[in-house]
């Protein structure tokens, strides 16, 4: 068979690294913008600009935390982007398995938990022309090292970090290293057009499956039961007996 060059994206390479940056999803852009080839990445020890969904902040420390992002550039249409979220939550927490031994969660769309308190975030940022998406820059924030002090009162609640869940510092280097050798195997299955088993990885480990939760979507909140995650991203839930496919929310509680 002849091998199809865009089944070998080298997630990571090349890799530009900085002490400063206002958010590596800008330089990721500009990159992308370069021509940069799908793969490449920028990663910083801190962000003056961090930024995550919904015009949140993304609190970014000097602290050898992880802050990265990627360029893509998947043959896709608008509609598939949120499942490319979903791989790199699948992504990070299969890298966080291999350094934390308990349970580590995907909260739907796109945070990962640890002890049901959020350790990463993804944002992924695309550009497109007409229908067609020219390039995803997928920003992943992991919380490494973070002490609780780094955590303003509020997201010291609801925020952890893989050194305050182990006990120990992370190596920084080597979590990069896990994370994007995963992140390529798992893209590699997506370009080929294998979806399911990213799908099965995340919905093994969805946080409040088959359990009524409060979500927002749009101006209103609702209770539903989250049963699973489609292939395209959405979340199904059941309200009322009625299922019904959840594209853009928050859960809430
Ligand atoms: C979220 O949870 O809302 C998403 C957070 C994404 C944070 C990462 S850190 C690297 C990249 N650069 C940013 O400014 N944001 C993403």
């Amino acid at each position: 068979m002849k091998k199809n060059k865009t089944f070998l994206t080298k997630i990571g390479t090349p890799l530009f690294s900085f002490d400063s940056v206002t958010s590596t999803n800008d330089i990721a852009k500009k990159l992308a913008e370069l021509d940069f080839p799908e793969g490449t990445a920028a990663m910083a020890g801190r962000q003056t600009k961090g930024r995550g969904r919904l015009e949140r902040k993304w609190i970014s420390p000097d602290g050898e935390n992880i802050y990265v992002s990627i360029v893509l550039r998947p043959k896709i249409n608008c509609n598939d982007i949120p499942f490319l979220s979903i791989l790199g939550a699948v992504g990070v927490a299969k890298t966080i398995k291999e350094f934390y031994k308990g349970q580590v969660l995907i909260k739907w769309p796109n945070d990962v938990l640890v002890k049901e308190k959020k350790i990463s975030g993804i944002l992924s940022e695309l550009k497109t022309n007409a229908d067609n998406v020219e390039h995803v820059i997928m920003g992943i924030g992991v919380n490494l090292n973070s002490s609780l002090k780094n955590f303003d009162e509020d997201l010291k609640k609801i925020s952890i970090s893989l050194s305050i869940a182990t006990g120990k510092k992370a190596n920084r280097e080597l979590f990069l290293e896990k994370l994007f050798e995963n992140l390529k195997k798992l893209y590699k299955d997506y370009q080929k057009g294998i979806k399911t088993k990213i799908l099965k990885m995340a919905n093994d480990i969805l946080f409040k499956k088959n359990k009524t939760v409060s979500i927002a979507v749009g101006d209103k909140t609702i209770k539903a039961v989250i049963k699973e995650i489609n292939n395209d991203g959405s979340l199904r839930l059941i309200k009322d007996g009625t299922r019904f496919d959840c594209i853009n929310g928050e859960i809430v509680k």
